[in-house]
């Protein structure tokens, strides 16, 4: 039953060296840098190992291919770390304890169960995990019609034994609700990264194609365990430079490590790239000879890269280059482009993320605005990628009302984990419960229950391709994401666009479990301070609908006075129109009547000011300071309460983490406590300089119970937090406002 492979590892075992390399890695498993995310694959608690061993003693893994290698490496490694004893390949079934994996045009034993309707239904990337019996003896069997379903049922598995879930009677079915789960990289060629908290790119394009970093292979990895099938390497505000054969070739050799994974490379391209590197006078999307510019690179493109998604484009956006620049339409310019690539059966993601200025104009219906009159005039293989909020990534935004508005359009969400507007990677917040509010919203389009999960599912407009994307967190950072708790935002936001209905709270104890602790009271108190945290951030950065209220540029930190931006809508002052009636914009009809995107009855909903949404008074009302809310309180008490609220949580948690010391590791222990401090720091901050200035319209007094501010409004308005050096920040350069 021993194959070579296992006799040679055996004998190496025995090895002097071999052994030092062993009491290394016991010594230095207290210890913790992150690097291994949620695939630690450390020994499980004895009992729980001593449970499964009889169930996973040998890997059977059908077929020869670079993905099916990828599934007997991670089955072995992860196995075998976590039951704390060898659990060895096999080329056949025989003897009990076996894991066998393959699909059923590979495996004779698959294909023997007779599951094959039932595995075309799951399509490639669906799995089963099934006890089962094979030559009459118990075995554990994953199946899938692909190769790819294979290594996502693989990870599954682990993920079972990670989270000490019972495997003796299995019986799992699943598959992804969306079909395209890609990150978005705002990666620039020079290494740096727009909005990124973490380190440098992971590109190293000097390297490439030449030269591999295996920290590739490791992203992949940990995509691929979390079911992500996509990336899009290049930022949106991208360099031209990145469709030259040059780099072309680079990003092939990307392609190639992510493949065996079942992720797909796509590109940002620069709209006016045929001018740029083509040397066309125009990027005319109607011009002949544009158009067969790009269907020459899309060729190029497909010949170096079977498998390329195909182009994810922001277009006369904050400055970007577009159709709109020639006189034509949105739709002229990404049914062009689709045009290009449709051949090889590569899409277009479109970002709906326009507004134009116009003074006076309400920027939260901008897009609407500009974009709904062409509903259902885009190509089959173009989809519209819309922000989950009207704005831009705030703290709490309610749903943008474009996933009501364009029936006839393909629309998928863009989500950003990394935390522009939410403490870069100093603060703690698991953004898997805003998302959840996001996704939950009902929309009110087809009755109640039409949540936006309907939507982009396809269950509610029939959307033939479905899909949802994230802004990257990753970086070189050693734990890739600057906080250990960031990490579980890429783990959350994999896990929600697998399944769009899964609970935050089962998302957060996986990660917890696969990443931190089996200590059950630890897991609670830490999923805890999870499940809270976001609620908090909103408290002590933008309550009660506030929105952006950052600091001009890199966005760390409060600054509601600033107004100094070259256009109005990028100034807080423009958000939260504060004046000595009240606080608040206004979206109704005596307003902006932005509202009136919505759909019914939700709009109705939002409209009064007695049905409206606490959490989203200020972001469609004007309220005047004495307003009582149904608490009882009035408005600026009310505000100031939860500015403290949400300080006093930063003490409290940062108590809890504390008490947690010895049950997590000391080094990741250390770091986060760190950032702790760092964030109680910020959110006194943010509550003094907000309740300051608002303070000089309210002119009332701060109500008991809400502290007395540290500084003054002039010494936080003359320093943003960046700037205080004590806690050594990199600063972002890079942002267009
Ligand atoms: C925000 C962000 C920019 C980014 C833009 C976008 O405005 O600050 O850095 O380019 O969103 O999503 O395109």
């Amino acid at each position: 039953m021993r194959s070579a492979i296992q006799i040679e590892r055996s004998a190496f075992l025995l090895h002097p060296l071999a052994m030092l390399f062993m009491l290394l890695a016991v010594s230095t498993a207290a210890a913790d840098d992150g690097y291994r995310l949620w695939l630690r694959y450390d020994q499980l608690p004895v009992a729980a190992a001593a449970k499964y061993q009889p169930h996973v003693r040998f890997i059977v893994v059908a077929g020869n291919s670079a993905t099916m290698d990828v599934v007997r490496a991670e089955l072995v490694k992860g196995c075998s770390g976590l039951l704390g004893h060898e659990v060895t390949l096999a080329d056949t079934v025989s003897g009990e304890g076996v894991i066998l994996v393959g699909t059923p045009a590979i495996s004779r034993e698959i294909a023997a169960f007779g599951w094959s309707r039932q595995l075309e239904a799951l399509g490639k990337e669906g799995f089963v995990i099934r006890s089962a019996r094979i030559k009459n003896r118990p075995a554990i069997v994953i199946a899938s019609n692909g190769e790819i379903g294979a290594l996502y049922g693989a990870y599954h598995f682990l993920r079972l034994l990670q989270t000490l879930k019972p495997i003796d009677r299995l019986n799992i079915i699943d598959r992804p609700r969306l079909q395209l789960r890609v990150l978005d990289h705002w990666d620039n060629l020079d290494g740096s990264i727009e909005r990124g908290y973490a380190g440098r790119s992971l590109w190293n394009w000097s390297d490439l194609p030449e030269k591999l970093d295996p920290r590739l292979t490791d992203y992949a990895r940990a995509n691929a365990s979390i079911g992500i099938n996509g990336a899009t390497i290049n930022n949106v505000n991208a360099d031209a430079r990145i469709l030259t054969a040059e780099y072309l070739r680079k990003v092939a050799a990307i392609a190639n490590v992510f493949r065996p994974y079942g992720i797909r490379v796509y590109l940002s391209p620069r709209f006016s790239a045929p001018i740029e590197i083509g040397q066309l006078k125009t990027a005319d999307p109607l011009d002949a000879e544009v158009a067969a510019w790009w269907r020459n690179k899309a060729a190029e493109i497909y010949q170096l890269i079977p498998d390329f998604g195909g182009f994810l484009v922001k277009a006369n956006s904050e400055g970007q280059p577009g159709p709109r620049t020639y006189n034509r339409t949105h739709a002229d310019g990404a049914n062009m482009l689709a045009a290009a690539v449709m051949p090889h059966r590569g899409i277009v993601i479109w970002r709906a993320f326009v507004y134009d200025y116009k003074p006076g104009y309400d920027r939260a219906g901008a897009a609407y605005t500009e974009l709904q009159p062409f509903d259902g005039k885009f190509a089959a293989n173009v989809l519209l990628q819309v922000k989950n909020g009207p704005i831009d990534f705030q703290p709490r935004e309610p749903f943008h009302p474009w996933f009501v508005a364009m029936p006839r359009t393909q629309v998928i969400p863009e989500f950003q984990i990394t935390q522009e507007y939410f403490g870069w990677s100093n603060h703690l917040v698991f953004l898997a419960s805003m998302w959840r509010e996001f996704l939950d919203s009902d929309t009110g389009a087809a009755g109640r229950g039409s949540t936006v999960t309907k939507v982009i599912d396809g269950t509610l407009y029939h959307q033939k391709i479905t899909g949802i994307a994230g802004v990257a967190n990753t970086g070189t950072d050693r734990n890739w994401t600057g906080h250990h708790f960031a990490q579980a935002n890429w783990y959350a936001f994999g896990r929600l666009a697998w399944n769009p209905d899964l609970p935050s709270q089962q998302i957060a104890n996986e990660w917890i479990g696969m990443t931190l602790t089996h200590d059950a009271k630890a897991g609670r108190d830490i999923a805890r301070i999870m499940l809270e945290s976001h609620e908090a951030v909103v408290d002590y950065m933008t309550p009660l609908g506030l929105h952006h209220l950052f600091w001009g540029g890199h966005h760390y930190g409060p600054a509601p006075w600033w107004d100094k931006e070259k256009r109005e809508d990028w100034n807080p002052v423009y958000f939260h129109k504060a004046d000595d009636r009240g606080i608040g914009f206004d979206r109704t009809e005596k307003g902006s009547d932005t509202m009136a995107q919505y759909h019914a009855p939700g709009r109705e909903k939002f409209a009064s000011l007695q049905s409206c949404p606490e959490k989203f008074l200020l972001w469609f009302h004007h309220v005047p300071w004495d307003y009582r809310l149904r608490s009882g309180a009035r408005l600026w008490d009310a505000l100031a309460f939860h500015y403290q609220r949400g300080v006093d949580w930063t003490r409290a948690m940062r108590k809890t983490w504390e008490e947690l010391k010895g049950v997590v590791d000391e080094e990741r222990h250390r770091a986060v406590a760190q950032k702790f401090a760092i964030q109680e720091r910020d959110a006194l901050a943010w509550r003094d300089a907000c309740l300051l200035y608002f303070q000089t319209f309210s002119k009332r007094p701060l109500p008991r119970g809400v502290e007395k501010p540290v500084k003054s409004l002039e010494e936080y308005k003359a320093k943003s937090l960046l700037e205080i050096d004590s806690f050594n920040r990199k600063v972002d350069k890079s942002s267009n406002q």
